[in-house]
C-alpha cells in the first residue's frame, strides 16, 4: 500500500505544508491521509535564505504529517516559487521520421526536445516544458499530433525556468531529511491544477496565488499555459501596512488582520451590518491600541495595498501579451485571497470577473486542506500524479521525467519512484 503514496512539500514564505495522499485502484481521486502546516522559517519571497532553519521547519511538518498518515515519507514533490521564476514560449521544428507513415510518439518527443534547445544562463534550469499547440505541415491548433500524417512537425511550448541555486538548496534540505525529490513544481502551476476548471483554461484565465511573500501568476489562453511569473509582493505587505499605520509590531498587526477577517466573515454569515469596532482586547496585544474601526482599516490601509497588488498583477498580464485573451478573468487563491476586499478590489482595478479559488479534486476526511492557502499544496500531488507519473493519461511518461528533472541527483530517485508505479 505504501508504494502508492504521493506526497507534496509546499515550501512557502509563511508556512511549510506537507500533504500525504494515497492512490487506490478503486478510487479515481487522490485520498489525503496525512497533512500538516507548520510556520515557515528561513524562506523569504519564496527563496531559501537559511538552509538549516528551512530544513528544521520541513522536518517538523513532515514528521507531523507522517504521524497522521501512519506512513513514512520517503519521497515527495517540492514546490518552487518566487521572483527567480521566469517563463518563455519557444518553438521547435523537426522532420517526421517516416513521412510515408504516421507521426509517432518519438517524433512528438523529438519536437518538444527541439523546443527546449534555448540558450539559457548557466545559473538557470528548465523545470517545466508544456506543449501549447502542435502544427503539422503548417496546420496549427493541434493538441495531439500522434497518429496524424505529415512531413513537418512543429510545436509551441511554454518553458518555466528557475534559479539553480534555489533548486539545489531545496534538494539539499530534502536530502538532509532522507527524502527523495520526485520533482520540482512551480507553485503557481500547482495552484492552477488544484483550482481552475478546464472550461476556464479553454476560455482564457489567470491564476493568481497571493501568498505571504510572493504572488504567483499563471495565464492560460486557448487551453494552454502561456505565461508564468512570480512577483515579490504578497499578503505580508498588508500586515506591514497595518503595523505602520497602527504603530504596532508585525505580530500584533497579523493578529489584527486575522481578527478583522474573522469578524467580518461572522457578520456576513449572520447578515448583520459591519461592526463599528474590532474587539482588540481579546487579542491581549502588548501594545496599547484602542479599538480600531474596520472601516478605517479597510479604506485607509488595506484597500490601498490591494489596489497596488492588483496594479502589479495587471502589469504582468500586459507583459504577457495575452491580456485580450482572458475572458474568464482572474481566479485568486493563496492565503492572501482571504484578505478583506480582495475580490471586490480586483474587479474594480482589473475590470474582469474575479472568483476565489478553492482547491478541489482530492478526497479524504481533511477538510482543512480545502482552503485557498493550500491550493499549491494540493496541486503538488495532483500535478505530480498527472504529469510526472502520467497516471491519468494511462501512459507513464518516463521520458518527460528524465528530461524535466535534470538535476542529476534527482534522476535516480525519480527512477525509483517510477518503478513503484509500473504495474
Ligand atoms: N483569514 C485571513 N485573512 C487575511 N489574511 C490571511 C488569512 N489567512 C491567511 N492570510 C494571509 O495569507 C498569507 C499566507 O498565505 P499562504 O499560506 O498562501 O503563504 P505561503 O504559501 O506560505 O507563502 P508564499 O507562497 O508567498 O511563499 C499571510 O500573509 C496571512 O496573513
Ligand atoms: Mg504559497
Amino acid at each position: 500500500m505504501a508504494e502508492n503514496l504521493i506526497c507534496g512539500i509546499d515550501i512557502g514564505s509563511t508556512k511549510i505544508a506537507t500533504v500525504v495522499a494515497i492512490q487506490t485502484n478503486d478510487e479515481e481521486d487522490l485520498r489525503v491521509i496525512g497533512f500538516n502546516s507548520t510556520k515557515s522559517r528561513g524562506v523569504k519571497r519564496g527563496l531559501i535564505i537559511d538552509i538549516d532553519q528551512v530544513t528544521n521547519a520541513i522536518e517538523e511538518s513532515v514528521e507531523k504529517a507522517e504521524r497522521m498518515a501512519g506512513h513514512k515519507i520517503t519521497h515527495a514533490f517540492a514546490s518552487v516559487g518566487g521572483p527567480h521564476i521566469s517563463s518563455l514560449n519557444s518553438h521547435g521544428v523537426v522532420a517526421v521520421s517516416n513521412p510515408q507513415g504516421d507521426i509517432n510518439e518519438t517524433d512528438v518527443e523529438r519536437v518538444v526536445e527541439a523546443a527546449r534547445a534555448i540558450s539559457l544562463s548557466t545559473t538557470r534550469q528548465i523545470i517545466e516544458v508544456l506543449p501549447r499547440e502542435y502544427m503539422v505541415d503548417g496546420q496549427s491548433g493541434i493538441k495531439n499530433p500522434a497518429g496524424m500524417s505529415g512531413v513537418r512537425l512543429e510545436v509551441d511550448t511554454h518553458l518555466i525556468t528557475a534559479s539553480i541555486t534555489n533548486l539545489k538548496n531545496i534538494d539539499r534540505c530534502l536530502s538532509d531529511l532522507g527524502i527523495e525529490n520526485d520533482g520540482f513544481i512551480f507553485s503557481g502551476l500547482a495552484s492552477a491544477e488544484a483550482v481552475l476548471t478546464d472550461t476556464e483554461k479553454e476560455l482564457g484565465v489567470v491564476l493568481v496565488d497571493i501568498g505571504g511573500g510572493k504572488t504567483d501568476i499563471c495565464l492560460y489562453a486557448d487551453g494552454a499555459l502561456s505565461y508564468s511569473s512570480s512577483i515579490p509582493v504578497g499578503a505580508r505587505h498588508v500586515t506591514n501596512d497595518i503595523a505602520v499605520g497602527l504603530r504596532v509590531s508585525l505580530e500584533s498587526a497579523e493578529k489584527i488582520k486575522l481578527l478583522l477577517s474573522k469578524t467580518l466573515k461572522l457578520s456576513q454569515g449572520k447578515d448583520q451590518k459591519k461592526p463599528d469596532s474590532l474587539a482588540l482586547n481579546e487579542l491581549n496585544l502588548p501594545e496599547d491600541v484602542s479599538d480600531v474601526s474596520p472601516k478605517t482599516l479597510i479604506d485607509n490601509i488595506i484597500g490601498a495595498r490591494l489596489e497596488e497588488i492588483y496594479r502589479l498583477i495587471g502589469e504582468e498580464i500586459e507583459k504577457s501579451g495575452f491580456g485580450q485573451n482572458i475572458p474568464s478573468g482572474l481566479v485568486v487563491t493563496g492565503g492572501g485571497a482571504h484578505t478583506i476586499g480582495m475580490i471586490e478590489t480586483g474587479r474594480k482595478v482589473i475590470g474582469l470577473p474575479i472568483r476565489l479559488g478553492i482547491p478541489t479534486k482530492v478526497i479524504g476526511l481533511l477538510d482543512e486542506v480545502l482552503e485557498p492557502e493550500y491550493a499549491s499544496t494540493v496541486g503538488l500531488i495532483l500535478w505530480g500524479r498527472k504529469n510526472i507519473i502520467g497516471y491519468e493519461s494511462g501512459i507513464k511518461k518516463f521520458n518527460k521525467i528524465f528530461k524535466d528533472f535534470s538535476i542529476e541527483s534527482s534522476i535516480g530517485k525519480v527512477k525509483n519512484l517510477v518503478k513503484q508505479f509500473i504495474p
